[in-house]
């Protein structure tokens, strides 16, 4: 159910910096407030989630999106099974039992983000743990879900300044999809390096793949600039190689939805082509993503689960239908970057190199995931 509360959207004065402070997921004593990311940049609307269930009706629906804030908002559904359960269930059995069932099912429904699976386990290890009564595993579970968004938030700021450092006054960014503050808790992976970059440099401007089927840019990405008054231009996804082969862009970062321990990245649809135009031209192409993003059991991308979405949204555009009825459509949500193809992976924990394999290990030891 939208609710239009547009000014629940600050947009801070302080020194032109940082004006976007959207609550992409608001996790509260007994509900979780999501942006509504459908119906961006048209309408500011907010959905207010009281059970599980609601909020993986809203994961899989893409109300919200990202990896990080989908693993942020499945942290905070837990939190809504528990205290539910611990009114419900009288027994301990039960209780853990409700917990599962909700944990199993939220891991389902968008398969290739690994942060979901990363806020399912921390939370799971939590109750696990935990010898206390549901109530006191249930106020628990709040805090616990209130820290995994903290933390999301402040990771995305080291990956900023991090990032920040790889460009240079004037620089043009290339981005795909959004992986901004709409994204992650707050601030953004390698929308939070454009906005690290941008304060440092107020020459820096991006182009904005619109990112079909979902306008993800188009949407969501050029939103948060214009919020922000950092200037970008959009193209449609088939412009990236004009403007890759006539040297308009000085680099290229995006999200991730999984890193494999090799390094190889799945992101949105889209990503590989622009790493192979990006090698082929000699333009540096920047992953940005918290550690929370690899997946070390996973040896190598081949492995990384790719989810399949509608054909319909492919069909149509911006919602109305533009192929004849009944035309075939293939719909991957993401593809596979091979980590050759990667110049480098801006972590929380610095911004890490070839061999990738041996830089995500030592990270991942001395980080912070
Ligand atoms: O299908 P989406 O919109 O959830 O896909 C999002 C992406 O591919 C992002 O680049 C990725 O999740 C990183 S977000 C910080």
């Amino acid at each position: 159910v939208g609710e239009d509360v547009s000014d629940a959207t600050q947009h801070a004065a302080a020194g032109g910096r940082e004006k976007l402070r959207v609550r992409t997921v608001d996790i509260r004593a007994a509900s979780l407030v999501l942006i509504d990311q459908r119906a961006l940049p048209h309408d500011e609307l907010y959905v207010t989630c009281t059970t599980w269930q609601e909020v993986a009706e809203a994961i899989r629906t893409m109300t919200v999106r990202g990896a990080p804030a989908i693993g942020v908002a499945a942290a905070g559904a837990l939190h809504l099974a528990a205290r539910r359960a611990a009114v419900e269930q009288d027994e301990r059995a039960g209780f853990l039992g409700a917990l599962e069932t909700a944990a199993d099912a939220l891991a389902e429904t968008r398969p290739t983000a690994v942060n979901l699976t990363w806020a399912i386990a921390e939370m799971r290890s939590l109750w696990q743990r935990s010898a206390t009564p549901p109530r006191q595993i249930a106020s628990a579970l709040f805090e616990r879900a209130i820290a995994i968004h903290d933390d999301d938030i402040d990771r995305c700021r080291r990956i900023g300044e991090h990032g920040a450092g790889l460009f240079k006054a004037d620089d043009t960014i290339l981005t795909h999809c959004n992986a901004g503050a709409l994204a992650t808790a707050g601030y953004g992976t390698a929308l939070g390096v454009v906005r690290s970059a941008f304060a440092q440099y107020p020459g820096i401007s991006v182009i904005v793949d619109e990112t079909r089927p979902w306008l993800q840019g188009a949407r969501l990405t050029a939103w948060e600039l214009k919020v922000e008054d950092i200037p970008f231009a959009l193209i449609s996804d088939n412009m990236s190689g004009y403007f890759i082969s006539t040297g308009q862009v000085d680099g290229i970062v995006v999200g991730a939805d999984r890193i494999a321990a090799n390094g190889d990245t799945a992101n949105k649809i889209g990503t590989y082509t622009l790493s192979v135009l990006a090698k082929e031209h000699g333009v540096p192409f920047y992953v940005a993503a918290p550690l929370s993003t690899v997946d070390a059991s996973v040896a190598n991308g081949a492995a990384i689960p790719i989810e399949e979405r509608a054909a319909d949204e492919v069909t149509s555009f911006a919602g109305t239908r533009v192929a004849p009825a009944g035309t075939r459509a293939f719909h991957p949500a993401f593809d596979v970057t091979p980590q050759a193809n990667i110049s480098a992976i801006i972590t929380e924990a610095g911004v890490l190199r070839a061999p990738l394999r041996e830089a995500l290990a030592a990270a991942l030891v001395g980080g912070t995931a």
